[in-house]
């Protein structure tokens, strides 16, 4: 074989370069550049011949897309309806998932409770790196799985994961972890940048070649990034992120990028003795249980993905004993909540610029749209006034700057959601509320500037 030609690839950035330097040219990084295998270019055409544009041995044609859709992506359900919301609609052959989060959160736990329930459909293949087999088959006898059907493999290098895997075909390949796999043309340490990158790549060109999906589980940075090089998000096909708060039981499996269906789409389980179990009605859990109206408290109805959810947000306004007050946003982002008090001051008439100013999601949920924007407003006017919003009452809509209250998509849906949990009093948008103003017990008031909306929470 002939010797591996090597580059070095910028953690940063992913530019390559053909020699080692402190100073990443691209990109200004120092100290991120990383060697990588770069294939002898005989052995990457037949690689991509093999690859099979539709039977041909030559040059890719171009080819009518109508033809090509009668192939069109073939999805499995896994039987975890969560996780096949997650995806998008269920497993697609061919594809490479990755599946990130903090250890102990329940990524092995989750992938081999899907293995379990694939039951005889699809052939799954469980390879660890990190546990023993004993270890394994112990976890999936206490998860009560019928283990007759499961295959595991205790390896960390790729060659011989590759091997095994073509020729056993599985249907499903499971790689725990990413980071525990190496491949011998590489010197560095397993866990490396190189050696993720390159053991990686390799799982995906055999994911491709024979149709196999691939899960691949990746820990955690203390940034909060994949650990490895920004490549490996590009590499694969969806990159789900299993998030949830220390001490709490739900589980959050967020898609970060999905080349097959939404992102930002939730799935939500809960951690029992038996493993995870799902919660597919998930929308009253990110409500604390007050058994009394609480100043600095507030309802909004969110949408993550595909459905809507009932969350909390919970402010708190205090004096300040600092030149610069503090505004601490958890769940939300830092520079909304600064412009939304700037609103709050000018067209809301409090003035907030010498209090502490704390907002936080409750349940470990971020919020990234702006239908969180008068919820917001309304839970920390109330904390500020130290009056609690009326009980039942919940609110969407975004705020401008100059004070007006916007619609936002999906503005019935979601009043139907917060119907259906026994809210009775809804803040909106005119332009989200409904022409009859009542949907079943839900009273819906559309307002179309903040002061309006101020009124309306304190009128209620
Ligand atoms: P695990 O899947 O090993 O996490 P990861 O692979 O992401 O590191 O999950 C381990 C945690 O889950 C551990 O703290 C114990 C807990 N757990 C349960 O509570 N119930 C169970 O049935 C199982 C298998 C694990
Ligand atoms: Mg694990």
């Amino acid at each position: 074989m002939a010797k591996a030609k090597t580059a070095y690839v910028c953690t940063e950035c992913g530019a390559e370069h053909s020699k080692w330097q402190g100073q990443c040219t691209e990109c200004g990084a120092w100290n991120t550049l990383s060697e990588i295998v770069v294939e002898p270019a005989r052995a990457a055409g037949a690689t991509a011949r093999r690859g099979g544009y539709a039977g041909a041995a030559d040059a890719p044609k171009v080819t009518r897309l109508a033809a090509v859709a009668a192939l069109a992506e073939q999805r499995h359900a896994t039987g975890i309806g969560e996780l096949d919301r997650v995806l998008g609609g269920g497993l697609v052959a061919g594809s490479v998932v990755l599946i990130g989060g903090d250890p102990g959160i329940g990524k092995s736990t989750l992938l081999l409770q899907m293995l379990g329930t694939l039951g005889a459909s699809l052939r799954g293949l469980y390879v660890t790196g990190e546990e023993s087999l004993a270890q394994v088959a112990s976890r999936g006898q206490r998860l009560g799985l019928g283990l007759d059907g499961l295959d595991a493999l205790a390896e960390t290098s790729i060659e011989r994961i590759l091997a095994e895997a073509g020729a056993n075909r599985p249907d499903v390949l499971i790689v725990d972890s990413i980071q525990t796999i190496w491949t011998e043309l590489l010197t560095a340490a397993p866990g490396s940048v190189s050696q993720v990158r390159e053991s990686a790549a390799r799982l995906v060109r055999f994911a491709k070649e024979s149709g196999t999906s691939v899960f691949l589980v990746g820990h955690v940075t203390k940034e909060g990034g994949i650990a490895g090089p920004r490549v490996l998000e590009h590499m694969v096909d969806a990159v789900l992120y299993f998030e949830g708060e220390a001490g709490s039981r739900f589980r959050i499996l967020r898609a970060f990028k999905n080349r097959f269906g939404a992102v930002n789409e939730l799935g939500v389980f809960a951690m029992s003795e038996k493993g995870l179990r799902e919660v597919p009605n998930p929308s009253a859990i990110f409500l604390s249980a007050h058994a009394q109206p609480t100043p600095g408290s507030a309802v909004m109805v969110t949408r993550e993905g595909t459905r809507p959810l009932l969350v909390e947000v919970q402010a708190l306004v205090d004096a300040s004993a600092l030149p610069n007050p503090r505004r601490v946003a958890l769940g939300l982002e830092q520079n909304r909540l600064a412009m939304l008090l700037a609103v709050l001051h000018r067209h809301g008439g409090a003035a907030v610029y010498d209090q502490d100013v704390f907002v936080n999601v409750v349940g470990g949920i971020r919020v990234q749209e702006t239908a969180a924007d008068l919820p917001v407003l309304l839970a920390v006017l109330s904390s500020f006034r130290d009056r609690a919003l009326p009980d039942k009452l919940v609110a969407f809509g975004e705020v401008g700057l100059s004070g007006e209250i916007r619609p936002v998509p999906n503005g019935e849906e979601r009043l139907r959601e917060a119907a259906t949990h026994g809210f009775t009093r809804a803040i909106v948008p005119k332009a989200n509320a409904p022409k009859k103003s009542r949907i079943g017990e839900l009273d819906v008031v559309g307002v179309d500037r903040l002061d309006e909306a101020l009124a309306a929470a304190r009128d209620a």
